[in-house]
């Protein structure tokens, strides 16, 4: 059985993710989305809220599973078994970015190795940085987030349907 480990911040989880989650999750047996819990960092959503949301839109995608993990990616892929770390790369600069990152968790850990998918281009301007600036700017991002993001967002504060602060 093929395993891989998608692991991220996800904070919040983009429409960039789920077309990755849902790519990732054709190609192996068992994919396991890793929400890195990051403790020094305080999120716009905690930990349990980014599993749920994540759940909730991977919902109809038997193969995958919600988790969060801290420490070392590389322990978290020992401790699921998987063969494969999946990391989207949108850009040369992501590239730029992860190439040490794949190659670091390589030499930690000799069957750490990372996979990357392209981005779609009609999500490669979107980011989890980009859509809480937007938040922050009051400006409109449901292009970017899937409604349960929106949704938990208006429980949070005054928010309306875009996810805009109101
Ligand atoms: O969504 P992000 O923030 O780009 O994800 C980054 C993530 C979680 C993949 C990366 O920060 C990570 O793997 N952190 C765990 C700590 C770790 O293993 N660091 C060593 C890398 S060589």
């Amino acid at each position: 059985m093929s395993r891989a480990v998608f692991p991220g911040s996800f904070d919040p989880v983009t429409f960039g993710h789920i077309d990755l989650i849902k790519r990732a999750a054709s190609v192996f047996d068992e994919l396991i989305v890793g929400i890195l819990v990051n403790s020094q960092k305080k999120g716009l959503f905690t930990t349990e809220e980014r599993e749920m949301l994540i759940s909730e839109v991977t919902k109809n995608i038997g193969n995958v599973k919600v988790t969060s993990f801290d420490g070392l990616l590389v322990d978290f892929v020992k401790l699921n078994e998987a063969d494969v770390i999946i990391r989207g790369v949108r850009s040369s600069l992501d590239f730029e970015y992860e190439l040490p990152l794949a190659q670091g968790n390589r030499k930690l850990y000799e069957k750490a190795d990372t996979m990357f998918l392209l981005t779609a281009p009609e999500y490669s301007f979107i980011s989890s940085s980009a859509v809480k600036e937007l938040i922050g700017y009051n400006a409109d991002i449901s292009d970017y987030v899937p409604i349960e993001v929106i949704n938990l967002l208006k429980t949070k504060g005054d928010y309306d349907y875009a996810g805009r602060k109101i």
